[in-house]
């Protein structure tokens, strides 16, 4: 069929249309993004969105498997496959955390209210356990401070307390482990601060599985894992320095400031090299997990030998 020349859209304007539609299409997309947030139902759910973080080392990263089958998290059993199968009983909807203590505003969020607060970016870090094991981890999430923004910090917050979720009919690990419930931990407010310091909801591209600490956790970098908080429910401001789980337990052994340091042994073994799982060979650990560039101010002055 013949069109009539009349009804032909000359390509000038049939370039403006296609232009104004890109520019539509373009805003309605950036405008879903604003309007439609990552919503967490579950854990292992595809995360949307998530944008690749300049925070990334190019270290081979850990499967999938070893990261999400070989944890620690006492309070679902000692051994390291125990987790993985008896942290599924952990209910992580609904979930709150409140942020408390020395601020201006309290708050109490959910998860839907956290997952809200940033773009959500894939970290690639090494995490290196007091054990002498070491995996490397594409984490999702965003600074720490993003969240202790919020409340506002007084003058007389020095550091911060965090709190796992604790439930005694669930977490029936809890009671062999030897370590006091619910799981504690604490950064100085400058470290918290810091913005490698991870408020992480995801790995590998998913939600965070149970037990990797679901919904919500730390991920401290550059010291030990047991800084790495899991399950996070309560964070509080504070003035004084906060207990920590593994400093209770055993204070000769595991000091408040925990940060990865080849030249401190634990008194019971050696930390200058560790395991990467999967690898056979040890390797040299690396002061500050290899992020010294980026944190070693943060102890100018300070003997890391007297604050381990
Ligand atoms: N958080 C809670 N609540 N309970 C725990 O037992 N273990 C810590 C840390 N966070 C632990 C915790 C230790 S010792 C390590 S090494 C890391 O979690 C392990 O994290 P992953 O299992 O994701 O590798």
């Amino acid at each position: 069929m013949q069109i009539p020349y009349s009804q032909v859209t000359p390509q000038r304007d049939y370039l403006e249309l296609s232009r104004r539609r890109f520019i539509f299409r373009s805003m309605a997309a950036a405008a879903g993004a604003l309007v439609l947030p990552q919503l967490l139902t579950g854990s292992g759910v595809k995360l949307n969105g998530v944008v690749k973080s300049s925070y990334r080392v190019d270290d081979k990263m850990t499967p999938y498997d070893v990261v999400t089958g070989y944890n620690n998290f006492y309070e679902f059993g000692t051994s390291k496959d125990q987790p993985a199968k008896l942290a599924q009983k952990l209910q992580t909807s609904p979930w709150t955390v409140s942020i408390e203590g020395e601020v201006v505003k309290p708050r109490t969020l959910d998860l839907d209210q956290v997952m809200k607060l940033a773009p959500l970016e894939e970290r690639v870090y090494r995490h290196r356990c007091v054990e002498g094991w070491s995996i490397v981890v594409p984490w999702i999430g965003f600074s720490l401070s993003t969240i202790l923004k919020q409340v506002e910090p007084t003058s007389k917050a020095k550091y911060v307390a965090f709190q796992s979720s604790y439930d005694k009919k669930t977490m029936l690990g809890s009671f062999q482990a030897g370590i006091e419930f619910p799981y504690v931990e604490g950064l100085r407010l400058d470290e918290a601060m810091h913005p490698l310091a991870l408020l992480c909801v995801g790995l590998y591209g998913e939600s965070l599985p149970n037990q990797n600490g679901a919904p919500l956790r730390l991920v401290v970098p550059w010291k030990y894992g047991f800084k790495s908080i899991k399950s996070v429910v309560k964070i509080r401001f504070m003035e004084k320095q906060p207990p920590t789980t593994w400093n209770l337990s055993a204070p000769s052994e595991y000091g408040f400031y925990s940060n990865v340091n080849p030249e401190v042994d634990h008194p019971r073994w050696s930390q200058a090299k560790e395991r990467r799982l999967g690898e056979f060979l040890k390797r040299p650990t690396l002061k500050f997990n290899g992020y010294g560039d980026q944190v070693a101010t943060l102890y100018n002055g300070m003997d890391l030998r007297r604050y381990n």
